[in-house]
């Protein structure tokens, strides 16, 4: 078993399993770009380890993360192809061996859309997923705005996307962003069970399985990926998202009247 540790982001290779960690309870796990960096890193190493036959990201028990750091957002807003979020994504969406996510408790912002692009996701019956960038004066990213009406249809993917609302994990499953749901207890050892199973399988197969599963998409995944990330990047800095991050600094409620 091999392991790092690098602050928040926790890694190890066990039984042709890479496991991806996030670790940082105290800030319900909000992702910082040096953990985006550690997580692109991570998938990075696990893509050309020939150990490794699948991937796992985790989160803590009761919660997968909150999303962004919204300190974050605000002081270093990411820019460019070469941001830590971008490679994060970049990573997970080329990342060519089967991934596996198990989600407990909240999976907010990327906690969610990072699941749109796992193989496998098996979400506990704490797990609450949202995508609440409208009411951060943000828009949908990483190609959520074509996966998420895809998956629920338009009118559900309306009050996700626009409305912000929550879902629990039996919706997850039901439109299809989950596997399955079970006990908190059980989501990580079943997830690891299933990204053991490939140690039984022809890898070379699997990475062309995958690819081809992915291909007839990609491009429409690609630009809608470009086209979010232009407007998302100009939104972070608009008046709109400022008096988002405001109130959440506040612990208030946002104010909208003045727009
Ligand atoms: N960025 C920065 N800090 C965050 C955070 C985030 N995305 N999410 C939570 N935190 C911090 C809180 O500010 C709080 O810090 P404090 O103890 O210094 O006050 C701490 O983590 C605990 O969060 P809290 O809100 O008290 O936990 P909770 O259990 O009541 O609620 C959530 C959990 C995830 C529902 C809630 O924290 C939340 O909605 N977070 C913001 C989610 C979000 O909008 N993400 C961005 C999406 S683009």
């Amino acid at each position: 078993m091999s392991t790092t540790v690098t602050p928040h982001i926790k890694t190890a290779t066990l039984n042709g399993v890479a496991t991806i960690e996030i670790a940082r309870p105290e800030k319900k796990n909000a992702l910082t770009q040096a953990m985006y960096t550690a997580m692109a890193d991570a998938i990075a190493a696990a893509v050309t380890a020939r150990e490794v036959r699948a991937l796992l990201i985790t989160g803590q028990p009761g919660v997968f993360t909150s999303g962004n750091d919204i300190e974050d957002f605000v002081q270093r807003p990411p820019q460019g192809e070469d941001s830590p979020v971008l490679r994060f994504m970049r990573a997970l969406l080329e990342c060519d061996k089967p991934v596996v996510a198990a989600v407990t408790g909240a999976a907010v912002g990327i906690g969610t859309t990072m699941l749109l692009h796992c193989d496998f996701v098996y979400v506990a019956d704490d797990a609450r997923l949202a995508m609440p960038f409208v009411g951060l004066g943000l828009v949908p990213e990483y190609a959520s705005s074509l996966l998420v009406p895809q998956l629920m249809g338009p009118r559900r993917a309306a009050e996700k996307l626009l409305l912000g609302d929550p879902f629990g994990a039996e919706e997850a499953v039901a439109c299809g962003i989950a596997n399955a749901v079970l006990p908190p207890a059980e989501v990580l050892p079943h997830a690891r069970r299933v990204a053991e199973r490939f140690n039984a399988l022809p890898p070379g197969a699997v990475r062309d399985a995958k690819a081809l599963m992915r291909a007839p998409q990609r491009e429409q995944v690609m630009q809608a990926i470009a086209a979010e990330a232009e407007i998302f990047t100009r939104r972070l800095r608009s008046p709109e998202a400022m008096e988002a991050f405001q109130a959440f600094f506040q612990k208030r409620a946002p104010d909208f009247s003045k727009f």
